[in-house]
């Protein structure tokens, strides 16, 4: 009944969702005027402390920030407590599952710059902030696994199949069935 609730608001916030979206606890989604915030049939995401029994530290959160932005979750994808954060473009494939805590961020949030920084911190200009935050889109291919606590960064491409262990923080493009972990994200075999 309050899931019945909740699937409303999403569908006032413009978010497109399919068939059987099952939430254990509230996520906070938040989709910017013009944003594209898709996700697929038999999605599961999870956002209360026990719906993983890894232990969530938050809600599950996805948003996209500017106008431009792209979110498109694919079909059969697991979401546990995680930070999917989109100024630029964050695709991921079907059959994913992302584990508990992990935080998805296509962009830096600030600029590198110290004066842009600055700038941004004392006149807030959206338009402005598109052209100073550093964003690159992400690219998680299909049936991958993405262990706990890890943190994929802007820029990011892992092929279908790979799979990122728990606390890895991994940035760049990783082939197809790769098992990545450490920080930095190092390939430390391939699936057969
Ligand atoms: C990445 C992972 C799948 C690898 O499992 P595996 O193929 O069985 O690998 P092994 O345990 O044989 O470890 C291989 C090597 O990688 C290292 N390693 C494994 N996982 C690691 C990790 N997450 N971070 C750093 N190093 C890791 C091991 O220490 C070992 O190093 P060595 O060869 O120098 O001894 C697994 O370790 C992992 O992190 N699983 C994710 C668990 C998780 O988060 N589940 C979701 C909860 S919501």
């Amino acid at each position: 009944m309050i899931s019945n609730f909740y699937k409303l608001i999403l569908k006032i916030l413009r978010i497109r969702y399919g068939n059987k979206l099952t939430l254990h606890g509230f996520p906070l989604i938040f989709n910017k005027r013009g944003a594209n915030l898709t996700i697929g049939d038999n999605v599961i995401i999870n956002s209360s402390f026990l719906s993983n029994l890894v232990g969530l530290y938050s809600r599950t959160i996805i948003v996209t920030r500017t106008p431009q932005a792209v979110i498109k979750v694919g079909n059969n994808v697991g979401i546990s407590g995680a930070t999917i954060y989109s100024r630029k473009a964050i695709y991921i494939g079907d059959n994913t599952l992302i584990g508990g805590n992990c935080k998805i961020l296509d962009n830096d949030f600030h600029p590198i710059e110290i004066e842009a920084r600055n700038k941004l911190m004392t006149s807030y200009q959206v338009t402005e902030e598109d052209d100073l935050i550093p964003s690159k889109e992400i690219h998680i291919g299909k049936n991958c696994f993405i262990g706990c606590n890890s943190i994929i960064l802007k820029g990011t491409v892992l092929g279908d199949g790979c799979v990122v262990g728990a606390g890895a923080v991994v940035s760049g493009h990783f082939e197809e069935n790769s098992i990545i972990v450490g920080n930095p994200g190092r390939v430390i075999k391939k699936i057969k």
